[in-house]
């Protein structure tokens, strides 16, 4: 998030980890940071075995251990004045293994398989008038409701499975589409990640994903019990990957590339749930053409545009292609496109890049409180707080409808769409 305040996930993890966590599970195991050489500088105290590698662009990155990740992220929010600004593993393979990805992901100017194109008006024209607002509303009710999503707690685990129940009512009677829960990840507790696979058709190995995470957290702490309704935060993002799915599905379509939809476990971490994903995909060979996360999606006040485009750690080729899609579907209803940069690995598109994959995030419409304050980017006032509830949003769900004709539009370009003519040929030989 962009505010100095709300910049608390980690810290508030670290509170939670050793106030709720049971005995056995507080003793942390090292990792391994993968950080700059200034950031680096003012932890060497409690980093150990630092060592030196060209990062992608050409600037030096350090690799070192250490026992007390929360006291790194402690250093940069409190010193740097910003959230991440490193990046945390398991192991020192692993931290290589980023390291190498980075460079791929860099090198990715266009994506492999894929060309960006604006021409399946005939599919994706009359999905947009078909985006309910009510529907989008009632799922952030039903998931905000849960008194929290946190990655640990019981209610986390539900909120998933519930998205799961939700997914798999939508792909009834469809034999194309499967829904599961993604259980490899070692570091999201109980939570699952929830994935609905709609099978393609001829271009079946090349995969399309639009994500958000599941999640919620209560940056005040709270433990297990918290009170994090997460309606904003990011309910909306699901709410509105699950009225692209069910129009999609209603319509019967039938995409080339196989569509991937998805909730992604323990978000507010650090990226778990996208990350365990994201690393499965690359060391199966996935080959992922272009991935959407939406987190965040129904607040706006007072901005003179209507939909932000998250501009680091994303894909140049992906995000030009996301400004032509903004253009063709939704400028001509009057909405308009910024962009916005996180200055840091902020959601779980940062998890895609990482792997090399084409990446890239649409955010609502904050509008800056203090315009002088850089770390002022707009955000909803009641982010990570027991205020993120959809009362506090007008009780209406009427921002996210574009970032549902949005979705519309990215899965049915990048999807694209069976045509019947082929099928009736093959029949016919
Ligand atoms: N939805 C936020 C990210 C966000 C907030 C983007 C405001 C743009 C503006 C996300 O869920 C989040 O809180 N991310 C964490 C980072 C993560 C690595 C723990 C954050 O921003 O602190
Ligand atoms: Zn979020």
């Amino acid at each position: 998030m962009g505010s100095k305040s709300s910049c608390l996930a980690l810290i508030a993890f670290a509170f939670v980890a050793s106030s709720a966590a049971p005995a056995a599970a507080q003793a942390r195991a090292p990792v391994y940071i993968v950080t700059s050489p200034a950031t680096h500088a003012g932890i060497a105290s409690i980093a150990h075995d630092a060592q030196y590698r060209i990062g992608p662009a050409g600037e030096t990155r350090v690799i070192a251990r250490v026992a007390d990740v929360d006291a790194v992220s402690r250093h940069v929010h409190e010193n740097e004045q910003r959230c991440g600004g490193f990046f945390a593993f398991d192991s020192l393979s692993d931290a290589e293994s980023f390291l190498a990805r980075e460079h791929a992901a860099q090198a990715l100017a266009t994506p492999p398989g894929a060309s960006y194109t604006v021409d399946n008006a005939a599919t994706v024209e009359p999905w947009l008038g078909q985006v309910d607002q009510a529907n989008i509303h009632d799922t952030i009710q039903t998931l905000s409701a849960f008194r929290n999503r946190y990655y640990a707690s019981s209610y986390g685990k539900q909120a998933a499975e519930s998205i799961r129940d939700l997914w798999q009512a939508l792909a009834a009677g469809r034999d194309d589409v499967d829904v599961a829960l993604f259980t490899g990840c070692t570091s999201c507790s109980t939570q699952p990640s929830v994935i609905m696979t709609l099978h393609g058709t001829d271009r079946a190995d090349e995969v399309v994903v639009i994500g958000g995470h599941l999640d919620s957290i209560n940056a005040s702490g709270g433990g297990l019990e918290q009170v994090a309704p997460g309606a904003d935060d990011d309910a909306s993002g699901i709410a509105t990957i699950t009225e692209v799915a069910r129009i999609a599905l209603a319509s019967g379509w039938r995409p080339r590339r196989t569509i991937q939809f998805m909730g992604y476990a323990a978000e507010e971490i650090g990226l778990h749930g996208s990350n365990a994903i994201a690393a499965q995909y690359a060391a199966d060979g996935v080959d992922v053409v272009g991935v959407l996360q939406l987190d965040m999606t129904n607040y706006k006040d007072g901005a003179p545009y209507d939909m932000q485009r998250i501009s680091d750690n994303s894909n140049a080729a992906i995000n030009a292609w996301f400004g032509a899609l903004f253009d063709a579907y939704l400028a001509p209803n009057g909405y308009v496109l910024s962009d916005l940069a996180c200055g840091y690995g902020c959601s779980d598109h940062a998890s895609w890049t990482a792997q090399g994959f084409p990446a890239g995030m649409m955010f609502e419409a904050g509008k800056p409180r203090d315009p002088g304050d850089p770390w002022d980017l707009g955000d909803f006032p009641y982010i990570h707080s027991s205020g993120d509830t959809l009362a506090n949003m007008g009780d209406s769900a009427i921002h996210s409808v574009k970032f549902a004709q949005f979705g519309l539009a990215f899965v049915g370009e990048l999807g694209k769409t069976q045509d019947e003519r082929i099928f009736a040929d093959d029949f016919d030989a």
